[in-house]
Parts: structure tokens; sequence; C-alpha cells
């Protein structure tokens, strides 16, 4: 019979001896940042989730989705470039989350940037069946394992298995393909994960890129930011924090159509 394979032996195979650094950096404190800019009060995030917004540049007049926004942190770093004409969808499916991120963004934002900001509640590994080729950028932050939080609650941390993150690799990869249909051609769409489980980060999109390899390219991204070492992936980036201070874990990949 197979031996089923603990969350420590899993990790250690992917990270070898980094494993144990890593993990106590997970359970260290957190480099979080009060991002204030447009806003009426400021809002602390994890400084990766900060810079994973970066890569999508410049909000200014385009028309953007956010799939997965609760509680919203990411949605108010892009408004804080949206331009006069400029909008964003910000969608989350749970209802209690969703009137947490409806909370956020209501205590955050001035008026005039909040009608322009429309809150939905669907699927978003079903929103390409309904809407094609309409957003210019797509920021796509998919529910995952989500390590460091499993580390703080040994309740959740008892039921982890391999299981797990495969079952949200997969469901990762049918929100690309969704989040790649609603997209415009020559639109960016911005994969982010706060896992380390590579199953549900480069994983997944070496799977995407298989698929829509003829429409789909990668694109590099650059961030410079002296607090956190990005460290290269074999399609995006990870910032981890036992190298970054405490900031992270993040990965991102960059896509266009
Ligand atoms: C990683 S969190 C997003 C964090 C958010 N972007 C931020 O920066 O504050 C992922 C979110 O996706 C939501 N979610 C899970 N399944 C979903 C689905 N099928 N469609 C839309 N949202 C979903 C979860 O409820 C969760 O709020």
């Amino acid at each position: 019979m197979k031996r089923i394979e603990t969350f420590d032996e899993f990790y250690s195979s992917w990270y070898s001896d980094r494993w144990p650094v890593l993990k106590s950096a997970l359970l260290g404190p957190v480099l979080s940042l009060p991002f204030q800019k447009e806003l009426k009060k400021p809002y602390f995030l994890n400084l990766a989730s900060y810079l994973a917004v970066q890569a999508l540049g410049e909000i200014g007049n385009r028309e953007v989705l956010d799939l997965c926004a609760a509680p919203g942190g990411k949605t108010l770093v892009l408004s804080s470039t949206l331009g006069p004409e400029g909008s964003i969808v910000a969608n989350e499916r749970s209802s209690a989350r969703r009137n947490r991120l409806k909370r956020v963004l209501e205590e955050h934002l001035p008026q005039e940037k909040l009608s322009r900001i429309r809150v939905t509640g669907y699927d978003a590994s079903r929103w390409g069946l309904y809407e094609q080729n309409r957003y210019d950028l797509i920021l796509l932050d998919v529910p995952c394992s989500s390590e460091r939080h499993l580390l703080e609650k040994p309740y959740y941390l008892k039921k982890w298995s391999t299981n797990r993150t495969r079952q949200l690799a997969q469901q990762a990869y049918a929100m690309t393909l969704s989040a790649l249909m609603a997209l415009k051609e020559g639109g960016n769409l911005l994969y982010c994960t706060c896992a380390l489980s590579p199953l549900e980060n480069d994983g997944v999109i070496e799977k995407v890129l298989k698929k829509k390899g003829k429409d789909v390219k990668l694109l590099s991204i650059e961030i410079k930011d002296s607090r956190v070492v990005t460290e290269p992936t074999r399609f995006g980036l990870q910032i981890l924090p036992d190298r970054s201070q405490g900031a992270g874990p993040l990965y991102i990949s960059l896509l266009t159509k």
C-alpha cells in the first residue's frame, strides 16, 4: 500500500534543504505595507501583494477584471492608477467575502473611484463562457494552498493532503482558461498565488501554455524593490519570505493573448 506523503515530506521534496528555513520564515512576521495612494485611509497588505499588481503596469483608461477579488487589497492597488475613463470589475463568488470586499472598497476609496468599480459574484472558472475578448487587463489571484495560513492553523494543517494541492491546481487551471477567454487580444493576464506548491504555480502555467501555446505568450516581469529578492521560476517569479524579510510567499506569471 502506498504511504501517504506528509506536508513536510511534500515541501522538502520541492525545496530540499531550504524547506526548514522557509517554513520558519512562514511562521515569522510578515513584511506588510501601509498602502495609501489615492485612498481615504491606509490599507495594510503584504509587500509582495503590492509588488504583484505593479507587474500589470498603470491601469489608466483601460478595462480591468479582478476575478477573485476579496478582501480587496489588490483591487485597491489597481484602483490607485485608474484613469478617468478606466473601470474595474471586482468579482468574488463567496457572498460573505463579497460583503467584506464591498466594505473595504467603500471605506478606502473616494466616491469618484468607487463609482467606476463594479462588484460581481460569479464563478471565475465559468466567466469566459459568458463574456469573451472584453478586458484589457485581468488579475487572477486564485484560491490556493496558502501554506502560511495552514501553518498558523493546526486544524487546517491536519487536513492537508497532496490531493488538496492537486485539486486547487486543477481549479486554477480552469480559472486561467476562463480568464484567457475573457481577455482581449493584446491584453495581459497576471496569474497570482500565495502558494509554495509548484503544482499550483508553474504547474498550472505549463499546462495552460501546452493547451493554448498558439494564442498565448509569456511576458517577462520586472520588479525592482531592494526589500525583496525576486526568484525566477520556469514560467514566472516568486518572492519567498526567508529571502525577502518576511514578504510573500507570492508567485506571479504574466501572459498575453
Ligand atoms: C487569494 S484570494 C484573493 C485575494 C484578493 N485578490 C486580495 O488581494 O485581497 C482568492 C479569492 O477567490 C475567491 N474564490 C474562490 N473560488 C472562486 C470562484 N470559483 N470564483 C470567484 N472567486 C472565487 C475566494 O473566496 C477568495 O476570496
